[in-house]
């Protein structure tokens, strides 16, 4: 086989959430011909890779990532028709496209559960039944056992009621997942994320779901059937694996990953073992532990992808930053992120800045996981502040909000009244305002992509942390050749003391402009900056 060519490496992605990025049709929802209207967009901010969150046929209940037919787009998005216009025109663009492939389980209406539940012979075991249940719990709460009163058995879901685990043991459904993939492949598509891709690993039995025992196996017949011999990009969503395992995995050109997003940062915040809701204050050292981790582990072997924000996070700005302190903050968390190695993904939004949102109350949040959880720690006898709490800052309707496109009324996003809230914060915070500003957090994304592009030391340089002990800034070198950057990021809100170790270097990107390196001279709240070392 011939050496794959690796541009996925030095590609900038962008993930698209479509329901909340642009409205073309006056329904308030987000749709394909809105993402259409934005292409130059994101080509203009410096994307060469798009992702589009699921836009197929659904019930919606898990917005789209409840399939209930794979080779259909949901009406509310588009047709099938404006789905090739949307390839055709991101590729006229120079730009690739990669759809969300979710085949850990599909949605309750889907032919093949019907079927299922009905026992036709065929699909009787595409998911997963059994006459007793097991105690185990979903992602969303609640148990993953499901009694069906027609099938007279329990079906298995990791995720929502409405969301049934596909059998991977069943090689007839295997094959049909395949031929789906091939069906969009052939269609031009770029690649895929692929949703919880681990999982399709677990052991029921056992009790293992994520870091399972199947997950190689599956993997490697899904990229002899689909990927092998295509030119495209793949990235796994693997919240369970561990750092070790996700780096051999993407190492290895038969498992058909080029790249995982590794979770290890992401419950950071949270009580160890008690689940994202159990909040606790993000502690610095523990942040520059895990990072370390990763990106030597991946230095080693394999690629990893760069996030801090999804559609299922928070807004990283509220999460890791200060509200006292924006802009700096946002900026500094990009620069943080993207100066490391991997392959970055912005969030829509975080490059104009957006922050999380603080509903008024449970009725404004849509989101079927916040709302399970909700009555789950209702029944549990929690205080409704406390959830609340806890909902406010981590639910995923935080990241969900309509883009701040403009000013205007609904943030430019429509011109109706959205699914959604708007953040009413629209008003300064939006692209408009952002794209004509050189100091806003939009130019300075664009710029440190640009950097990303002509300094080869952000893709292949090694890592090292500088003052590892300390628990205010997060400072690391790249190397590679003769190319050394140190980074600094300060995660605080006061000025503290900073000695620069060198004498020579090159301011390259600095989100204060007016701040110059002296002895003794404090660095101010959330500074960041990348400098090019001469000595
Ligand atoms: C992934 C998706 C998330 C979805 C879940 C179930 O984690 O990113 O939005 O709810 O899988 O498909
Ligand atoms: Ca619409």
């Amino acid at each position: 086989m011939e050496k794959k060519i690796e541009w996925f490496k030095t590609a900038h992605v962008y993930q698209i959430y479509p329901l909340s990025f642009k409205d073309s049709n006056h329904d308030g929802i987000g749709d394909i011909n809105g993402i259409i209207s934005k292409l130059d967009y994101m080509k203009d901010l410096g994307i060469d890779v798009i992702w589009l969150s699921p836009v197929y046929q659904s019930p919606m209940h898990d917005n789209g990532y409840d399939i209930s037919d794979y080779l259909k787009i949901n009406p509310m998005f588009g047709t099938l028709e404006d789905m090739k216009n949307l390839l055709n025109q991101t590729h006229q663009k120079q730009m690739k496209l990669i759809m969300d492939l979710v085949i850990n389980h599909t949605s309750d209406e889907h032919e093949w559960f019907k079927k299922s539940v009905a026992g036709d012979p065929k699909y009787k075991d595409y998911y997963i039944w059994r006459k007793e249940k097991t105690d185990v719990d979903s992602i969303f709460g609640g148990s993953a056992w499901t009694y069906h009163k027609q099938a007279k058995a329990y079906y298995f879901h990791l995720f929502a009621e409405s969301q049934p685990d596909l059998n991977w043991d069943n090689q007839a459904m295997r094959k049909e997942i395949y031929d789906m993939i091939n069906t969009w492949l052939d269609m031009g598509i770029d690649g895929f994320r692929l949703d919880v891709i681990d999982l399709i690993g677990k052991d029921i039995e056992k009790k293992i779901f994520s870091d399972g025992p199947y997950l190689e196996k599956y993997l490697e017949e899904m990229y002899h059937n689909c990927f092998e011999y295509r030119d495209i990009m793949t990235v796994g969503e693997t919240p369970g694996l561990s750092i070790e395992r996700s780096a051999t995995l993407t190492a290895d050109p038969k498992m058909g990953l080029d790249m995982v997003f590794q979770f290890s940062h992401i419950g950071l915040d949270e009580i160890p073992g008690q689940g994202k809701w159990a909040l606790k204050k993000l502690d610095l050292l523990e942040l520059k532990e895990t990072f370390n981790r990763v990106q030597y582990t991946f230095y080693q072997k394999g690629w990893n992808a760069l996030f801090l924000a999804n559609h299922d996070q928070p807004r990283a700005l509220t999460r890791y930053g200060s509200l006292k302190y924006p802009k700096r903050s946002a900026k500094m968390l990009m620069t943080f992120i993207y100066g490391m190695q991997g392959t970055p993904f912005v969030y829509q939004g975080e490059e104009i800045g957006m922050t999380g949102i603080k509903f008024k109350d449970i009725d404004s949040y849509k989101d079927i996981e916040t709302k399970q959880i909700y009555d789950i720690l209702k029944n549990q006898g929690k205080s409704i502040d406390d959830i609340m709490t806890s909902i406010d800052a981590k639910g995923r309707d935080n990241s969900r909000t309509p883009f701040q496109w403009d000013d205007s009324e609904y943030a430019g996003f429509s011109d109706v009244k959205p699914w959604i809230d708007v953040n009413p914060n629209y008003k300064y915070i939006n692209a408009e305002q952002s794209i004509n500003d050189k100091s806003s957090v939009y130019t300075y994304t664009k710029t440190l992509l640009t950097l990303r592009k002509r300094y080869d030391v952000f893709t292949y340089g090694d890592f090292e942390i500088y003052q590892y002990e300390n628990t205010k800034h997060f400072s690391y070198y790249r190397t590679y050749k003769n190319t050394k950057l140190l980074i600094i990021c300060s995660f605080t809100e006061e000025a503290i003391p900073f000695d620069l170790p060198h004498k020579h270097y090159e301011i390259l990107l600095s989100n204060d402009e007016n701040y110059k390196f002296k002895k003794n001279k404090m660095l101010p709240p959330y500074f960041s900056c990348i400098l090019k070392i001469g000595d």
